[in-house]
């Protein structure tokens, strides 16, 4: 199944606060400043490691076809999920945080992150290792994410699972921007 509905459910109005609370107070952190689609916030971190939210940890391992030829290149560094089990200190406290507790005692999770796409934009067409939870919390009607060939708008009010282990892409064709909680789901 590319995506699935889960029985999870969170005040959306809360994490909108948080998130916005954070980025009035820090910023969003890119492995590469010219990446400015890419926007990413880390929830949990390794323990006592503030490297671990910063850099290509914010990204992570993929895989893609960056041309009409059939090779499939791998791209940037594999994190070691498992060893992402600490809120980071930002959102001790939050409800960001008890979300965070919640998933965790349905999943085994690893990285947590609020991801925002831009109006317009778009990510490769790619594979990541593992699945992903998802709960939108800002979307519009023209957000879709495409798993191989099914397109599905993920709506605030559910949270989802996503098989990223298929080739997937995701794009925001609004006019706003578009905010989700991604998390690793291990198994
Ligand atoms: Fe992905």
């Amino acid at each position: 199944m590319n995506f699935e509905k889960t029985r999870l459910k969170f005040d959306t109005t809360k994490l909108i606060k948080d998130y916005q609370d954070f980025i009035t107070n820090n910023e969003f952190v890119t492995d590469d400043k010219t990446l400015v689609d890419f926007n990413a916030i880390c929830i949990n971190r390794k323990e006592g490691d503030e490297s671990s939210v910063t850099g290509g940890n914010v990204r992570g391992k993929y895989w893609t076809y960056p041309t009409d030829t059939a090779a499939e290149e791998e791209r940037l560094e594999y994190v070691d999920e498992e060893a992402y089990n600490e809120i980071c200190p930002e959102f001790a406290g939050t409800y960001t945080e008890e979300v965070y507790n919640e998933c965790k005692k349905h999943y085994k999770l690893g990285r947590m992150r609020f991801l925002m796409k831009p109006p317009r934009s778009c990510l490769s067409w790619h594979r990541d290792p593992e699945r992903r939870l998802h709960i939108p919390i800002i979307t519009n009607l023209g957000c879709r994410m495409v798993i191989e060939n099914e397109a599905q708008y993920m709506s605030t009010e559910h949270v989802y699972i996503t098989d990223n282990t298929k080739y997937h892409n995701f794009f925001n064709g609004g006019e706003e921007n578009r905010v989700h909680i991604v998390a690793t789901i291990l198994e």
